[in-house]
């Protein structure tokens, strides 16, 4: 494993500058960590888990005003690992898969401790009493939460910009948002501002981020994972999963987050096979192999107008695609009309969900602190709460007047319609599998490069396919445009491997084969390359202020 090797390999003494002139060395180097290389630093007694959780905080400190990515950091973490440190010296039971592993979560996700925002100055003191089972089930296997990441307010569209958090800022490219909306976890990951971190996927959110920040990512199949306690937009598409710098991290925690089981309050849950409740994603990472692999290549999902935004994205998945071949994979082109992302996207059920959903959330007796108790009223009063996206106006507008029992977007289906629909296009996909023996489809998860920032949508992206039909899939970096002056390594580019339901394991297989055996593509953004000095924190976590003065003047604030 490449990503564990380079710590063991270049050991790198950090100092651990306290307030008087004495300071300590730690040999733990946050730079690309991954769960196995922090559990070899702490088991072995390289660093402490006090060190760890301090050398991702410094490096938070000292470097997010690059990005932007992180909305607000957890004020118990450091007595946390101080707990851990004990139970380490104590060698007291076992330590769970994530065990002092520094985690960040989308700011979607219920947390009893730190505040849930969705990024929406209207939502600024709404305080969730109770923890989402995926927050606690982390927190069981022993994860240190250290804080929430920026997202695209309330999980909307995948620009990354937010009226409490600003502009998410690609960690690659100074000019470019971080695709999104999970563009703050993306962020975070890729500047090593935590090993690994969550993210929530209606149409693109887990996938985009993923790709735009050359990280792995798991959209997992509808209903493997609970979604109570997340700030919902669609009961059909909304998923939540991991995204990490490796697939074995990816692995570990889907299976920690798949833990919860059947959840009597998201029934999706009740659809998990008896053969999959409880797997091991991680364990079985390695037995799946490329050579014999049917994979099909959906044709559709490209845009061949030559272009600097098109061309690196159709090069690096053509020269994936002969990688591929060259270790025995047959890739067959699938050029079925029906695989067109924009004609899709007509079976988008959001606008009739995301009202009764939304309500449902804010009218929960556990949801303490002033908040709106309706969709509309988040949307009504005070004005100057929330952006006003482009992109974003007539699906917000629509889903105040829409619902599951009426809809008023005129030029669409009612709701029982989309429904056939979704069941007709689930069934067409069910059968391109079948008939070309297809054990995955794979495609660019963005048609383009992820767009600048200011612009008006997240265009070019096809992920709007899982998440009509619940299929997982598992995102990997392929490539990097050229590189320019804003963006010095390039790009980042990546690549869905789409599969049929609960084929989550398969997925994660492919991914773990490409990984290991098509050679690296993954690279550190420039500027966190940095070596950043380790702070003692003796008078606990800092705080970390969201820079909203970066918000581009595109987006007007609360005129809806
Ligand atoms: C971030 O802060 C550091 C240290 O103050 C500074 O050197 C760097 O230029 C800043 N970067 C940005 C993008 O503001
Ligand atoms: C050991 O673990 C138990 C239960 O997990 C806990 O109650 C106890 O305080 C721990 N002891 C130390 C030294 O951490
Ligand atoms: C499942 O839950 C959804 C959302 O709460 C609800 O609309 C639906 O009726 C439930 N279905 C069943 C079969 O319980
Ligand atoms: C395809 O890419 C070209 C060049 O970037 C762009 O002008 C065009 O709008 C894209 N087409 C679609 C359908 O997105
Ligand atoms: C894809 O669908 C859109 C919307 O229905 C349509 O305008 C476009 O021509 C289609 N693209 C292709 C290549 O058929
Ligand atoms: C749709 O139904 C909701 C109640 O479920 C209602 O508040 C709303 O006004 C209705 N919209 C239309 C356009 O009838
Ligand atoms: C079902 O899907 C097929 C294949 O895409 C399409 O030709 C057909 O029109 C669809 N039927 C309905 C009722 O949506």
């Amino acid at each position: 494993m490449v990503s564990n090797l380079r710590t063991f390999l270049y050991p790198v003494l950090f100092l651990l500058s306290l307030h008087t002139a004495s300071a300590q060395a730690i040999a733990f180097d946050p730079r690309e960590a991954t769960i196995a290389s922090t559990h070899h630093s702490l088991y072995t007694g390289l660093a402490t888990c006090r060190e760890v959780v301090s050398s991702f905080l410094s490096r938070i400190e000292a470097l997010n005003n690059h990005t932007n990515a992180i909305l607000s950091l957890n004020p118990h973490a450091l007595d946390l690992a101080d707990q851990y440190d004990a139970r380490l010296k104590a060698n007291n039971g076992s330590f769970g898969p994530l065990f002092c592993i520094p985690t960040l979560l989308k700011d979607n996700y219920d947390t009893a401790d730190i505040p849930t925002t969705g990024g929406n100055l209207a939502l600024a003191h709404s305080r969730p009493s109770v923890d989402a089972p995926a927050t606690a089930a982390l927190k069981k296997a022993g994860a240190i939460i250290l804080g929430k990441a920026n997202l695209h307010e309330l999980a909307l569209e995948g620009l990354s910009v937010s009226s409490l958090g600003g502009q998410t800022i690609d960690p690659y490219d100074s000019s470019r948002t971080p695709g999104g909306s999970s563009g703050g976890t993306g962020a975070s990951v890729a500047a090593s501002f935590a090993v690994w971190g969550t993210g929530t996927d209606t149409v693109n959110s887990l996938r985009s981020p993923a790709s735009a920040n050359s990280l792995f990512s798991c959209r997992p199949t509808r209903g493997l994972i609970s979604r109570t306690g997340i700030i919902p937009i669609s009961y059909t598409q909304d998923v939540i999963g991991p995204i990490a710098r490796c697939v074995e991290d990816v692995a570990t925690a889907l299976t920690v987050m798949a833990s919860i089981g059947f959840d009597a309050a998201d029934n999706a849950t009740a659809l998990v096979p008896s053969g999959i409740r409880g797997f091991d994603y991680a364990a079985s990472l390695s037995q799946g192999s490329l050579k014999g692999l049917r994979l099909g290549l959906i044709e559709g999902f490209f845009n061949r107008t030559a272009s600097s935004e098109t061309t690196p994205v159709n090069d690096a998945m053509a020269q994936l695609t002969a990688k591929l071949r060259g270790a025995g994979a047959t890739v067959v082109s699938i050029t079925d009309s029906l695989y067109n992302a924009t004609a899709i996207a007509a079976l988008d059920t959001q606008r009739y969900e995301y009202r009764e959903l939304m309500d449902a959330y804010l009218q929960r007796p556990s949801l303490k602190g002033q908040h709106p108790d309706t969709l509309n009223e988040l949307y009504a009063t005070p004005p100057g709460e929330f952006l006003v996206i482009p992109s974003q106006y007539e699906y917000v507008t629509t889903a105040l007047v829409s619902s599951t029992g009426n809809q008023t977007w005129e030029a669409k289906p009612s709701y029982d319609a989309l429904q056939h629909g979704l069941r007709n296009l689930t069934l067409a996909l069910q059968e391109t599998f079948t008939k070309q023996k297809l054990d995955a489809l794979i495609y660019p998860e963005q048609k383009n490069l992820v767009v600048p920032i200011g612009s008006p949508s997240q265009s070019g992206r096809n992920g709007i396919l899982a998440a009509l039909t619940g299929s997982p899939v598992v995102t990997v970096p392929v490539g990097f445009s050229p590189a320019t002056a804003t963006a010095p390594e390039g790009v980042p580019i990546g690549m869905e491997i789409l599969g049929l339901p609960w084929t989550d394991g398969l997925l994660l297989q492919i991914a773990h084969e490409m990984q290991e055996k098509l050679g690296r593509v993954r690279k550190t953004p420039g500027w966190a390359k940095e070596v950043v000095g380790v702070k003692a924190y003796a008078g606990g976590v800092p705080t970390v202020t969201p820079n909203r003065g970066n918000i581009p003047p595109a987006y007007p604030i609360g005129v809806l």
